[in-house]
């Protein structure tokens, strides 16, 4: 497990949505727990941080879960699936994608995901309504070397010996949260370019289930875009349901940024059910709260900053 602060792992399958880049930043914020739960898992950027051994990562894309499984116990397979798809690709150019990516859409096959993640236009994992990865081609990029992806999948391969990966719904992996554990919660965007599936995804269940996990005990930590928060979901999180909120910003210089309310500097907003530690990595995060919680005079200053970016 990495420590909090450290740097993350390269991406293994790339994902639309990954919390990578902001992955040190959300682990700092992790608290000592007996176990781990990740029911969003995609990406799986905050599995190499886990705060404890025992931890259970879900998604609802089983060929995603199946992914996982092979890199965990079979890394060397995975890394001569990729290789003999990229040779292909190399060698017969743009047909050899079409052709995988046909492949995949009959047999479902997890390689045929990797590739597709590793090669498709910026990375965008994208499917249709009938289910059906679409993304294109990019034709820019030739996609990385089959020797540098066997070091990272081998990387990846230590860093999650100790999770169980479930295809699930995150209603069903939540059930197994007990007190004491803790849940990263990194649900899917609807009306960004982040699409993975055409779900109906019922953000009041989502919310219902995040009372149900505070009426437990078990301490949660939200992500929601803050592009999308601007449009749809962040204004309407329930006051009662968490007690403290942040805004994570990127680049050198987020204060900068932040004064000169740059909402495009706003990667994204993070609630938790639970108090944060008291000395806080300020140059990285900037903090509002609910003006009807107790509050330090520091604490509320932050706020009054955050809240100027208008979510
Ligand atoms: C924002 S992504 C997670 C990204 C991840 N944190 C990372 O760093 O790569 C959201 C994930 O939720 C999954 N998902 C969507 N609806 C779901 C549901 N009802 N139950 C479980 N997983 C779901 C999607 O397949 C997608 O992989």
């Amino acid at each position: 497990m990495m420590r909090n602060g450290d740097h993350a792992l390269q991406p293994v399958i790339k994902w639309s949505g990954s919390k990578r880049k902001i992955a040190p930043q959300i682990a700092r914020l992790f608290p000592a727990a007996r176990n781990y739960f990740e029911p969003f898992v995609g990406g799986g950027a905050m599995l190499p941080f886990k705060p404890c051994q025992k931890a259970i990562a879900g998604d609802i894309i089983p060929e995603l879960i199946e992914l996982w499984k092979t890199i965990q116990h079979k890394p060397d397979l995975t890394a001569k699936a990729y290789k003999s798809r990229w040779l292909r690709l190399q060698n017969e150019g743009h047909t050899a994608y079409y052709d995988i990516r046909s492949s995949f859409n009959t047999t479902r096959n997890p390689h045929d995901l990797l590739f597709l993640s590793r090669t498709c236009v910026n990375g965008l994992i994208r499917f249709n309504q009938a289910g059906n990865f679409n993304n294109s081609l990019h034709h820019t990029r030739p996609g990385i070397a089959p020797t540098r992806l066997r070091k990272i999948i081998q990387q990846w391969s230590l860093a999650i010996q100790n999770i169980e990966f479930v295809t699930a719904d995150y209603r069903d992996t939540l059930q197994l949260v007990t007190g004491g554990d803790l849940v990263f919660l990194d649900p899917p965007y609807q009306g960004t370019k982040g699409r993975y599936l055409p779900l109906n995804f019922s953000i009041e269940e989502f919310y219902s289930e995040l009372e149900r996990l505070n009426s437990i005990g078990a301490k949660w930590i939200l992500t929601f875009d803050g592009q999308a928060g601007k449009r749809a979901y962040v204004k309407d999180v329930p006051p009662d349901i968490y007690r403290e909120h942040f805004a994570l910003f990127t680049g050198n210089s987020p204060f900068t940024k932040l004064m000169g309310l740059s909402v495009d500097a706003v990667v994204e907003s993070v609630y938790l059910n639970f108090e944060i530690p008291s000395k806080l990595p300020t140059q990285l995060l900037y903090m509002g709260k609910q003006a009807s919680r107790n509050t330090t005079s520091a604490n509320m200053q932050q706020g009054r900053l955050f809240n100027q970016v208008e979510f």
